[in-house]
């Protein structure tokens, strides 16, 4: 080694000894006499000081150094003259004082500072990702990502699972996302697919009699890119054999809950995970995957909405459709400004718009008791009584003070709307706690849902569910209404999981390619291979899926799942480092029988 101790392992118990360490040169101070450099390694760093009555020589090597310089140092650990201690670093009660010093490699000033933790704009942060990575909250992230995988191999290899291998190269199948293509050399026109998860391959391994499989896989998806959503993805992935949902979902929670506390034991975590139903969650948070972190609920208000003298209110609820609400706490201030945007955002999201209830001002307290008709500033207030308006803000438990949010429409429509304000809002407030991880399973889902696009059903999870036993009927009969045996866990806002319990027999398989509308022989030659693998004697079996890149960007408190993947796309799926996609000669493109379009 070109180094005798890490920067970061020294400390006042190293006193005396000497050592050789090499990094790179956080930092440069020239005091007139003495240099001061703060010396980098993966594991930390240290101060090295240099002092020219010590050698002119090396004090003279050390004046060149600037900041990224790669350099090996050999010298002395002291402690820190008293009153120079450094409490901000962990070596920060000591120095190495400095009596030999090499540059092994010079740097180029770097495009962005890497020793201060500044605002940098990403798409310069991407292309130069290996001096990104060197910043310490990317380098914490990169860590971290380490230690989550490392206990989550630890603890399925403890209860018996075996990791096994999946390829990569695959067959393109339908399974929701589109698929990334690759061409084939050796058969013309032909295409691998690269896997959206390697659903069909731990299927398989369960015929295989591997009971308990496990996988940190790569996923890849031709879908757009978002803040939780990257072309090229990992899952924790896992099928076991002989099981029901109770099973998968303990397991889950042990294992989160134990990975929680083992990697990231400041954060807190609500223990037993709560269970919501689909329609539950829907009719209380407006999605499937509601942050409970802070309450805000949805509130139906139709009931009230009917009776009053407010066309809006009036004529969609005897139209069929809903009134609901939220509260927003402590916003009876907002301005007229205010208020507008909140509209328009409600717009946009696809409300015919958003009616805004203030109860007093933000300096408003008491019980509502002391509301009159007049500190109501909302277009609202001539249509409906007092005691109308009491009773809803009763209903979304509000005070004085907070302001209704109220949307009135199609139900589906008026949930998903107050789902997104809500999660708007509570972001904006600050209600949910930085610190605090809500984790939570949604069950009891639909086993299909109605595409108007396509004009057929489609699996709500993938088509391998399994409906529930006592809903088999129901296929024939009215689909609509039979669950599917899926679960999904979701932590603050974010669906970091999603299983289910398999169909296992070719006859249900068939039969429910079937209802999704393939024909028999788009059957045969899609999911022929799984078919057949069923009539060989395939156990019941169950699984999951985990997002390591979502369970990694909330425990980091990171806002995308950018920032915790070593090397991300950017949100046109454009890899900045690369510079890929890129193209190819005519030569490889002929070798795979391949030929482009000219550019319309
Ligand atoms: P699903 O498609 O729900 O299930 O994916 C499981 C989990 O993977 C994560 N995820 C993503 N993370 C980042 N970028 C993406 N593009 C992306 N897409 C999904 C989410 C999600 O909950 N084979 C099934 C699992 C099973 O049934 O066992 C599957 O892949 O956190």
């Amino acid at each position: 080694m070109l180094k005798s101790h890490s920067c970061g392992e020294l400390s006042k118990g190293s006193v005396g000894i000497r050592v050789t360490l090499a990094g790179w040169a956080h930092r440069r101070r020239d005091h007139g006499g003495l240099i001061f450099i703060d010396l980098r390694d993966s594991e930390g760093m240290v101060q090295v000081v240099f002092n020219p009555e010590k050698s002119k020589e090396y004090h003279e090597i050390a004046s060149q150094i600037r900041n990224e310089y790669v350099i090996r140092v050999s010298g002395e650990v002291a402690l820190r003259p008293p009153g120079t201690e450094n409490p901000k670093l962990a070596t920060g009660e000591i120095e190495v004082i400095a009596d030999s010093v090499q540059i092994l490699n010079p740097s180029k000033t770097p495009p962005f500072y890497i020793n201060e933790d500044t605002e940098v704009d990403e798409n310069l942060r991407l292309k130069y990702r290996y001096l990104d990575l060197r910043r310490p909250r990317m380098k914490s992230n990169l860590y971290l990502r380490h230690r989550l995988v490392k206990f989550m191999r630890h603890f399925l290899d403890a209860r018996g699972f075996v990791e096994v291998e999946t390829p990569i190269l695959i067959k393109s199948t339908p399974e929701g996302a589109r698929d990334y293509l690759v061409p084939s050399r050796i058969h013309a026109g032909k295409f691998y697919a690269l896997p959206q998860s390697p659903q069909q391959l731990k299927q398989l391994l369960m015929v295989a009699g591997i009971e308990k499989y496990y996988q940190i896989a790569k996923c890849f998806r031709d879908e757009d890119t978002r803040a939780d959503r990257q072309p090229e993805f990992t899952q924790l992935d896992l099928e076991i054999s002989f099981v029901e949902e109770e099973d998968i979902i303990n397991l889950l929670e042990e294992l989160f809950t134990s990975m929680v506390e083992a990697i990231k034991p400041e954060m807190r975590l609500n223990k037993p995970f709560p269970r919501l139903s689909y329609a539950e969650a829907m009719a209380r948070y407006g999605t499937d995957k509601p942050d409970l972190r802070f309450g805000m609920e949805i509130g139906d208000l139709s009931d009230i909405a009917s009776q009053s003298s407010f066309d809006i209110f009036s004529s969609t609820t005897s139209e069929g459709g809903k009134v609901k609400g939220i509260c927003a706490p402590g916003c009876g201030g907002y301005t007229r400004h205010q208020l507008n945007e909140l509209n328009e955002l409600a717009k946009s999201l696809g409300a015919g718009g958003l009616v805004t209830i203030p109860l007093g001002t933000s300096t408003s307290s008491g019980d509502l008791d002391g509301l009159t008709i007049k500190m109501v500033r909302s277009v609202a207030a001539k249509f409906l009584t007092l005691d109308q308006i009491k009773e809803m803000a009763e209903r979304l438990a509000a005070g004085m003070g907070d302001l209704l949010l109220i949307i009135a429409g199609e139900n589906n429509m008026v949930d998903r709307v107050l789902g997104e304000l809500r999660r708007q809002m509570g972001q904006r407030l600050g209600l949910a706690a930085p610190d605090s991880l809500a984790f939570a399973f949604i069950v009891d889902f639909p086993l299909l849902s109605w595409s108007k696009d396509s004009g057929r059903w489609q699996p709500m999870h993938h088509p391998f569910t399994a409906p529930r036993d006592e809903d088999m009927p129901l296929l024939d009969t009215a689909p609509e209404k039979a669950y599917g045996r899926h679960y999904d866990m979701v932590l603050n806002g974010c669906e970091i999981a999603g299983g289910s319990i398999r169909i296992h027999t070719s006859k249900l398989q068939r039969k429910l390619f079937g209802l999704l509308g393939y024909s028999e022989k788009e059957i045969t030659q899609l999911f022929g291979h799984m078919l057949e693998a069923f009539d060989y004697g395939a156990p019941p079996h169950g699984g999951v899926a985990a997002g390591i890149d979502r369970i990694l960007m909330l425990l980091a408190g990171e806002e995308t799942i950018r920032e915790v993947i070593p090397f991300p796309k950017i949100q046109s799926a454009v890899d900045l480092l690369f510079d890929a996609p890129s193209p190819v000669t005519e030569e490889q493109l002929s070798e795979l029988h391949l030929c482009l379009r000219e550019e319309e």
